[in-house]
């Protein structure tokens, strides 16, 4: 019985140094009408009563006696807790809970206090914000929102169309009305409005805990701004049938409503209104929605000339205009991506690097090397012929090179004058290895052919970077 000295000696030291006090959870809570909250005060000793005084009554909980909306709930008084469930929250329980306790000796008993809050759903919110119809392209708009009377305050959130805003939000304001613990927020955003605005809903959501469903209160954006281009110079209309009509759309945003004046062969169009023969007709502006427009020129029957014509496409909504070059084919629109520059590079180095591995098996077949080279010399040792033949053997491949050369040169139309110009050097640098020489392609097929059987060709790959980089030299050492 070690455990009861101890207790009293902690006790002694708290009592002595003033501090007890009653240990109380949760210290505010905020629940709707009609809900429940447990909150539990617990003292380090044994304890033979509990009240809790909720709203203007004040309860005696008897631990195992589940009667009525404030029952006893905790482990025990021995344990010294004095805890509380409530039910069926009321609107008049807004305000401290408090629980009594006896005191660990003396006659003073101690208390604890928490603040429940009983939510009350707040006012519709009300968003304010400038009165004019329409903005401008840039213009800065400001809008706050209002939501009264909440208990605690309501949350404010902010929606462009779908997007949640979260730039240009200010700081949120809370006001208490005089008398009450009803609360009034209110939040201020600003935001330069631009084209992308136009058309979408602001909208500042009001959550609140006595709220099932969020309230909001929006407001629709007018954005006007000039004509816009989908897409970045000329356009080309694809498709178009010799013969058929042809039409000819461009895609704009703008708002307001744009008018398009299309200019071909120096006459003027207007929608509507039909060249003398007929030949053209510039259709009213197509509202798509969202502010796109189509503005669609019809061509009655499409002739070759129609086809080496440019058309040029005025718009213009009064905010500013936007002008289009517009040109007509009649092949196939282009598959995916149009090819840029280094894609055309690669399919140039692409077949390159095939001619260059046809060639090698070209080569390597006429001289019997690669492959065929192992079947020939097995051939050879097997008749009986001594080693020292590899060297005849090397004699002969050069005489099938000359050979070789000569038909290269006839194979290589263009490249003529390549080979006889890198010939001679090539009886210069026979000795040379290969990877040392940075003449050309041609040179190095040539080369390829002097080494002896047990060497490797190159890899194609390397021979596609020989061809690539060699030949801005070749050029100068030509020219020199
Ligand atoms: C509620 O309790 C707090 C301390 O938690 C106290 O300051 C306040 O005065 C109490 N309010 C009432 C109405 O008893
Ligand atoms: C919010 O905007 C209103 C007017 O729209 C203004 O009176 C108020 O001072 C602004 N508040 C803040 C915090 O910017
Ligand atoms: C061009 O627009 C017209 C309507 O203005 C539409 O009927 C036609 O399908 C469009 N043609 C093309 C090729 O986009
Ligand atoms: C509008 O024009 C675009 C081409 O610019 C075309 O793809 C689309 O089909 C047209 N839409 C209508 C409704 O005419």
């Amino acid at each position: 019985m070690a455990v009861l000295p101890a207790l009293f000696g902690l006790l002694l030291a708290v009592v002595v140094s003033g501090q007890i006090s009653v240990d109380i959870t949760p210290r505010e809570a905020v629940r709707r009408i009609g809900g429940e909250l447990s909150v539990l005060c617990k003292v380090p000793y044994p304890i033979d009563s509990c009240r809790m005084s909720v709203g203007s009554k004040s309860y005696r909980l008897i631990p195992n006696d589940g009667q009525g909306d404030v029952v006893y709930a905790g482990l025990g008084l021995k344990e010294g807790e004095c805890g509380a469930l409530i039910k069926n929250i009321k609107e008049e329980w807004n305000g401290n809970i408090t629980c009594v306790l006896p005191p660990p000796q003396g006659s003073i008993e101690l208390v604890g206090s928490m603040r429940l809050l009983v939510a009350r759903a707040p006012g519709d919110p009300i968003l304010y914000s400038s009165p004019q119809p329409s903005f401008k392209d840039g213009d800065k708009f400001m809008a706050q929102c209002v939501v009264p009377n909440g208990r605690p305050a309501a949350k404010i959130t902010w929606f462009l169309g779908s997007v949640e805003l979260l730039a240009g939000k200010h700081q949120p304001v809370l006001t208490t009305e005089p008398g009450t613990d009803l609360q009034t927020i209110s939040q201020n955003v600003s935001k330069i409005l631009n084209d992308d605005d136009d058309n979408k809903i602001l909208v500042c959501k009001a959550e609140h805990e006595a709220l099932v469903q969020p309230k909001e209160a929006r407001r629709q954006l007018i954005v006007q701004y000039p004509p816009k281009r989908q897409e970045s110079g000329p356009i080309t209309i694809f498709g178009l049938k010799l013969g058929a009509e042809g039409r000819l759309n461009v895609t704009v945003r703008a708002n307001p409503r744009p008018t398009a004046e299309w200019t071909v062969g120096g006459q003027t169009l207007l929608p509507s209104r039909p060249t003398e023969g007929g030949e053209f007709i510039a259709l009213e502006p197509l509202q798509l929605g969202n502010g796109y427009y189509n503005i669609t020129l019809v061509v009655a029957r499409i002739t070759k000339e129609d086809v080496d014509r440019t058309y040029y496409l005025q718009v213009d909504n009064g905010l500013g205009r936007e002008e289009f070059v517009v040109r007509i084919s009649t092949m196939a629109e282009p598959a995916g991506v149009e090819l840029d520059t280094g894609a055309i590079v690669g399919i140039v180095v692409g077949v390159l690097i095939l001619l260059v591995a046809v060639f090698l098996v070209v080569f390597a077949f006429a001289t019997d090397r690669w492959c065929f080279a192992g079947r020939r010399r097995d051939n050879t040792k097997s008749s009986g012929e001594s080693s020292d033949t590899e060297s005849a053997v090397g004699g002969r491949e050069r005489s099938r090179l000359a050979g070789l050369s000569a038909r290269v040169r006839a194979v290589l139309p263009r490249a003529k004058d390549k080979v006889q110009a890198t010939e001679n050097q090539v009886a210069d640098t026979e000795d040379k290895p290969l990877s040392d020489d940075k003449k050309g392609v041609v040179y190095a097929e040539l080369a390829l052919g002097e080494q002896t059987s047990t060497e490797k060709p190159p890899p194609p790959s390397t021979e596609y970077a020989e061809i690539v980089y060699t030949d801005q030299p070749k050029e100068t050492k030509e020219t020199n």
